[in-house]
């Protein structure tokens, strides 16, 4: 017997710094579906999805949130895991670089890669934030400036380690131009990655940080922290366990088959996977896809105007197959695509409603009403039924290719265009006219059974898409196990020649579009426009939980001065009930200092200490933004003593 083939499909591992959106979802799904059709091709597929746990910007985050990075992460993986759940993703491996086997492996990669000398220490240059202690690179700086506070940056340097990416440009633009190796699609990125990166020549990499601690420590030199990118793209190996023996995988599922992304993180696993890859003498993936972005208004999730986008709500109001079916068909191969509810409602109408939805309850309806839900087995065949079924021989093939090649929406199109030929099919052959003569009722027979194995054959190709809805299809059209197989979908006639039928639940209803689209608003209602331009625009809706994490004081003004070179920074001395704390406040433009000692104010006092100019600030104090634009501090009356507290 011949070895089952391996197939073995990632998609990037995700930043838990935020919950999971729709745009998460379009690469999610998309491999989903190359993994279910591969297991209904009868291979043995690894499926690999994740999370990117480590950096600085979740180590800020945690901070903010007042939780530690562990806490943080673990709270929104725990979402991640849950959409996917919910929708239907059939990963059969999750990762998370805080998994100790990733950490562990990790450890092992960079010291090999250091052993064999592609790793070397040397010093990062950059602008440098003096109070905020971070390190950013000149497109970061906002005018110039600190993005975070605004300050002045400086230039300033950092011991780091370096991996010698410069040392693999003709390599590397080997592997991208090699035609019969086509490593990365759509071609388009081909030319970036060549006339971008690889031609203005290839800089080493920083792989270590020692300016934030969230990361997976160097073992021979633990001040330092890996950065980023040989953390997150050892996942792909390390989940299958290279270097860590939690795992035996590796041999059997490397190199991978397809590592799926968008296009931003292209750059990453064409240029630095590949070299690192090489480094270690480890054999290359054999394809890269960058799909496009899904947008959102102009490029940003708006949750304005209706058009509320969390996935759940979606799920729940309009079935997890069609918010699948719709994702996957308005994406088109490589370039971007913009999201709208009002354009999903269009696609599930026309589409699913419409064509799918009707052409099988229309066609068990009729065996229903004509023949009581069985066929007879008699066939009386006519010229115009090879056209459909023509139709339908052609399809598999074409559809599968698409499919595989993850050009999903043309697959679907293809089915489509299958399924809007079969409704013609009905008006065309107009079965309701057959069945007043009975002389005609094997030519009705052999219609409706044309029809239901039509339904057949699209419904397998369609279930990598909609593998719930799929199923229910069968059993309405009296399908098996048997001709449902992914092969059967090639074969004409594979449905029981008298075939039962059944009775089931609506299978898309309609979407009414106006009713929807304003009852999704009142979900979320839509922000009124401030009526000057100093107010800010209300935020979203909160839940009163969140108001009480914070704990706001009525703390007494001691002392207040300025800070040394700031313009912008007072320092306080406040009572406040329980002691005295220090408060910093960028209020300096606002006030002369003495005119604040003795007033009574209300401040947030549960806030991590953060350091600011080399002070750190033990709290906030409320500052109403006054007609000017300028900030007034928030003043208590007389009556309310240091440390009351304010609900
Ligand atoms: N952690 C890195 C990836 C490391 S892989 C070794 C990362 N994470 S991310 O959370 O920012 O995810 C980026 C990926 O999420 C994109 O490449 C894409 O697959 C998916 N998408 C996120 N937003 C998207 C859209 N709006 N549209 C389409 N895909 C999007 O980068």
């Amino acid at each position: 017997m011949s070895e089952q083939k391996k197939f073995y499909i990632t998609t990037p591992i995700y930043y838990p710094s935020g919950n999971p959106h729709i745009g998460h979802c379009y690469t999610t799904l998309a491999c989903d579906v190359v993994a279910r059709l591969k297991r209904m091709q009868g291979m043995d597929v690894m499926f690999l999805t994740g999370t990117d746990e480590h950096g600085q910007k979740i180590e800020d985050k945690a901070k903010e949130a007042g939780v530690t990075p562990q806490k943080y992460v673990d709270d929104i993986v725990a979402n991640f895991k849950k959409l996917w759940a919910t929708l239907g993703i059939s990963y059969d491996r999750y990762i998370r670089t805080t998994d100790p086997y990733h950490v562990e492996s990790v450890q092992n990669i960079f010291k090999e890669l250091y052993d064999r000398g592609y790793i070397y220490k040397g010093e990062y240059t950059g602008k440098y934030c003096k109070p905020c202690e971070s390190f950013w690179t000149e497109s970061q700086l906002v005018d110039g400036k600190c993005p975070d506070c605004g300050r002045e940056c400086v230039d300033a340097s950092e011991e780091a380690y370096f991996f010698k990416l410069s040392e693999f440009g003709p390599k590397l633009e080997k592997l991208l131009t090699d035609e019969e190796l086509d490593f990365l699609e759509p071609k388009s990125r081909v030319n970036e990655m060549i006339n971008n990166f690889i031609k203005p020549g290839l800089q080493d990499l920083c792989v270590s940080r020692t300016s934030f601690k969230w990361g997976i420590p160097v073992t021979f030199d633990p001040d330092h922290v890996v950065y980023v990118w040989v953390d997150a793209l050892s996942n792909y190996i390390t989940a299958l366990g290279y270097g860590n023996t939690t795992y035996n995988d590796y041999d059997k599922y490397w190199p991978a088959d397809i590592h799926v992304m968008a296009k931003e993180i292209v750059r990453f696993h064409t240029l630095i996977w590949p070299a690192i890859l090489m480094a270690l003498d480890l054999p290359l993936p054999k394809k890269v896809i960058g799909h496009g972005w899904i947008t959102f208004g102009g490029g940003k999730m708006s949750k304005s105007s209706g058009n509320v986008i969390d996935p759940f709500i979606l799920c729940e109001r309009y079935g997890v197959d069609a918010l699948r079916y719709d994702l996957l068909r308005e994406m088109p191969f490589g370039s971007d695509c913009p999201y709208s509810n009002e354009m999903m409602f269009n696609r599930i109408n026309s589409d699913l409603a419409n064509d799918l939805g009707n052409l099988v309850s229309r066609t068990v309806a009729m065996v229903f009403k004509y023949f009581d839900g069985k066929l007879p087995a008699e066939r009386e065949a006519e010229p115009l039924d090879e056209e459909l079924l023509s139709m339908f021989d052609a399809l598999p093939s074409e559809a599968i290719k698409d499919f595989e090649t993850l050009h999903i929406s043309d697959g679907l199109e293809k089915i489509f265009r299958c399924i809007a030929r079969a409704n013609k099919y009905i008006d065309e052959t107009a079965p309701w006219i057959l069945a007043k003569d009975e002389s005609k009722k094997i030519r009705l027979a052999t219609v409706l059974y044309n029809l239901l194995d039509c339904v057949r054959r699209a419904s397998i190709l369609l279930s990598p898409v909609m593998p719930h809805v799929c199923p229910k299809i069968f059993e309405q059209i009296g399908a098996t196990a048997e001709n449902t197989t992914l092969d059967s979908a090639s074969v004409r006639g594979a449905l029981a020649l008298d075939v039962e039928v059944k009775k089931g639940e609506v299978l898309f209803p309609r979407i009414d579009i106006e009713k929807e689209l304003k009852e999704l608003e009142a979900l979320n209602p839509k922000k009124e426009e401030p009526k000057n331009e100093n107010l800010e625009p209300l935020k979203d809706p909160c839940v009163f939980d969140d108001f009480l994490k914070l704990d706001i004081r009525a703390g007494k003004i001691l002392e207040c001065e300025n800070v040394p070179k700031s313009d912008k920074l007072l320092k306080f001395k406040i009572d406040d009930g329980f002691g005295e704390r220090q408060i910093l406040s960028g209020i300096a433009k606002y006030y002369k200092p003495e005119d604040l000692i003795g007033k009574t104010v209300a401040m947030i006092v549960n806030f991590p200490p953060r350091k600011m100019m080399g002070y750190e600030s033990n709290g906030m104090i409320l500052s109403a933004r006054a007609e000017d634009g300028g900030y007034r501090v928030v003043e208590l009356n007389k009556d309310v003593k240091p440390g009351a507290d304010i609900s």
